[in-house]
């Protein structure tokens, strides 16, 4: 740690203590300083400031790669194989599904989990799901697609709130088999490019019910029933099919609603693009703390933004630069690498990120 004079700060200098001028916060300790940054600390009059005796590490290998992050994730053979078992797995999922709801043969949880567990196995750091699912997002949208990145999704997210093994195998079942409901619902309506009419919206909103009729029977844990039931309920009363608020809703039914939510929003739809997660991040800032339990989300927001250090972005402004910094307070408006400068988008507030690239 050294202390700079504000005069010779420079854009990739790391901040080494917070720095607070009149009782208030104003960057905190860990920041990639950039042009916008070190103009702030000017305006508060800030003389001297303690930075790390090291660059950024972004900042130090200037060299830019010819390959974004997207191409070198496509590029891996650890993707090919990801791919592969992915595959493998959606077919799996089809087929026993459909044994279920057409055939009416037994359900057999761990036969159906062991293909997703297989995929996530096949990953070297399990919060590389994210980036291989990000790379497959123009795959297509079907239901079992879904089912199994709400799966994927639910397994990591059991593991950042530190859930047993067995809670960790629950929460993935439930992911798997929340929308078993809509094979039930008529292919048009389900995949339908145009707007839903209202009464076509009531019959979607019924796969939840169906979905719970055809796990009823069976012996299964019950959360993995209340998943199917209970994951468009929200915090706030305003979901369905019952419009339950907070603690009537399963806990487990509240982690698939935000792998779902998620899902859905960062998925190509018939209908729409996908949406760029921090969008997606942006929207469950907003409005989600009411919707959403805050145990669940909070915990889910801050880990699924680490995901994406170092992916490359394209932001509104045009310009093209990689994620070196996330704001603890404002997990959408992370800190951007652009070249030599470094744009912190919560305080250059005009800019924000358009898309993963
Ligand atoms: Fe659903
Ligand atoms: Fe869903």
């Amino acid at each position: 740690m050294k202390q700079v004079s504000i005069n010779d700060l420079k854009s990739g200098m790391v901040l080494a203590k917070d720095v607070i001028a009149d009782g208030q916060l104003i960057i905190s300790k860990g920041v990639v300083l950039s042009e916008a940054s070190i103009d702030k600390l000017k305006k508060y009059v800030i003389l001297r400031v303690a930075v790390e005796e090291e660059m950024s590490q972004a900042f130090t290998s200037s060299v830019e790669k010819d390959l974004s992050y997207s191409e070198r994730v496509k590029n891996s053979p650890e993707f090919k194989k990801f791919k592969e078992n992915f595959d493998d797995a959606v077919d799996a999922l089809e087929t026993s599904m459909n044994d279920v709801v057409e055939k009416n043969k037994p359900l057999d949880v761990d036969d159906m989990l062991s293909p997703v567990l297989e995929t996530m196995e096949s990953l070297e750091s399990r919060i590389e799901v994210f980036a291989m699912m990000q790379n497959m997002r123009d795959y297509d949208d079907a239901t079992y697609v879904h089912c199994l990145n709400v799966a994927l999704i639910c397994n990591i997210f059991s593991r950042w709130l530190d859930f047993s093994n067995e809670e960790t195998r629950i929460a993935t079942a439930c992911g798997l088999l929340h929308d078993i409901g809509k094979i039930v619902i008529e292919k048009d309506i389900i995949q339908k490019p145009e707007k839903l009419s209202v009464n076509e919206y009531e019959m979607i909103k019924k796969h939840t019910i169906k979905g719970y009729d055809l796990l009823r029977d069976y012996h299964i844990d019950i959360h993995i029933k209340n998943a199917a039931l209970l994951h468009h309920e929200r915090c706030d009363g305003s979901g369905y099919p019952y419009g339950l608020k907070g603690d009537l809703i399963d806990p487990y039914a509240k982690i698939v609603a935000i792998a779902d939510v998620y899902d859905a929003m960062t998925a190509t739809r018939v209908y729409r693009d996908a949406m760029c997660p921090f969008t997606v991040i942006s929207e469950f800032e907003g409005e989600g703390l009411q919707k959403y339990d805050p145990r669940f989300l909070l915990t889910f927001l801050k880990n699924i933004e680490n995901t994406f250090l170092q992916n490359r972005v394209r932001l509104s402004n045009g310009k093209e630069g990689e994620i070196v910094f996330i704001n603890k307070e404002h997990l959408d408006k992370p800190t951007i690498r652009c070249g030599m400068d470094f744009i912190d988008l919560s305080i250059q507030k005009d800019v924000h990120i358009e898309a993963i690239i």
